[in-house]
């Protein structure tokens, strides 16, 4: 059955900014992450504690997560990688990171450089020091609909990284179609697997739009009762280490979607558009949120 809520998590300023090749000014981020908080999304992953050197982009992170304007209500999460990147995010306040390993071998050596079993060896002392302080940890899984070096990903190896991920301590485990090439029969029967071991409202659906399923991927999992989904404004994103990928599944296409389907989110839709309009214009990119044209042509 449907979710009578849902929480978005907008990654935007993370995943939808990590892969511009020109620099985007830090006053830009921050005001992106103000108007959504303004909005009424209240889950924002801000930064990303990476080595610059893999992901310039990301390089200004310390100064976006000390300048952000904080919302009351409102969390402000980064990536970390490792503890060099955690105990960086926790000089800066944070109060959520995540960690982000894979479900394919390929993946996770060119994305973060080791394989599936070290990254979750480098994962576990990241999350007794965040207990230790106190910081919620989220964990995603890349590639759990397909990878771009492995091509098709058992569903019973997402499951297997996932309840490590979980029984870890993660909060949350966010289950990333990298490359959106996931189909709704596919992404109910990844879900099947992982719900198995995790509880339902402990999962969450990250979906990448490069084939266009990503909303038909989403309506299928909301059925199944996934009641967090990560996006970003105006369809933006990539990931660096995934040729061709494109951006998350669009926020405001996504809120289009919940509102249809009477399920609260509390988020103006308005108002994130009017978001997706700025942004793509402040940073010269295409709108890929078709409800955000829609909207905006009105
Ligand atoms: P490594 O080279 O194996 O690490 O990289 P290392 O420990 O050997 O360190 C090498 C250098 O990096 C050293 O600097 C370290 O200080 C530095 P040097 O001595 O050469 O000057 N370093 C760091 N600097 C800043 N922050 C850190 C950090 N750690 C080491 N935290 C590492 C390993 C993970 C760091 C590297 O591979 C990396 O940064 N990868 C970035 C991957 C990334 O950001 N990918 C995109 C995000 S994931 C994604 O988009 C998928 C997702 O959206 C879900 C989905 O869609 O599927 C989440
Ligand atoms: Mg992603």
């Amino acid at each position: 059955a449907f979710p009578k809520q849902v929480r978005l998590v907008e990654v935007g300023p993370r995943d939808g900014l990590q892969n511009e090749p020109e620099p985007i000014s830090t006053a830009t981020k921050l005001e992106l992450i103000d108007r959504l908080g303004a909005s009424g999304i209240r889950h924002i992953e801000a930064a990303s504690f990476v080595s610059p050197k893999w992901v310039p982009q990301m390089a200004d992170h310390r100064e976006v997560m000390t300048s952000l304007t904080r919302r009351p209500g409102v969390v402000y999460s980064a990536l970390t990688p490792n503890l060099k990147g955690l105990e960086a995010a926790l000089e800066c306040g944070v109060e959520e990171v995540a960690v982000f390993g894979a479900a394919s071998e390929a993946f996770s050596q060119k994305n973060i450089n080791c394989s599936i079993a070290e990254s979750l060896q480098r994962f576990e002392p990241v999350l007794e020091r965040a207990k230790q302080a106190n910081v919620r940890v989220r964990g995603y899984v890349s590639c759990v609909l397909g990878c771009p070096y492995e091509g098709e990903i058992d569903p019973a190896k997402v499951a297997e990284v996932s309840k490590a991920l979980y029984q870890m301590g993660c909060y949350e485990v966010s289950l990333g179609d990298t490359i959106g090439t996931g189909t709704p029969l596919k992404a109910k029967r990844m879900i099947e697997a992982v719900s198995r071991d995790i509880p339902m409202d402990k999962l969450a659906a990250h979906f990448h739009d490069t084939y266009g399923q990503a909303l038909a991927n989403l309506y299928a999992v909301l059925e199944e009762g996934i009641s967090v989904v990560d996006s970003s404004v105006a369809g933006l994103g990539g990931c660096p280490y995934a040729k061709g990928a494109s951006g998350n599944v669009a926020s405001e296409d996504v809120v289009y979607l919940l509102d249809g389907l009477e399920i609260e989110t509390g988020i103006d839709l308005d108002k994130l558009a009017g978001t997706g309009t700025w942004i793509t214009q402040a940073i010269g990119r295409p709108n890929r949120s078709k409800v955000g044209v829609a909207l905006a042509t009105k």
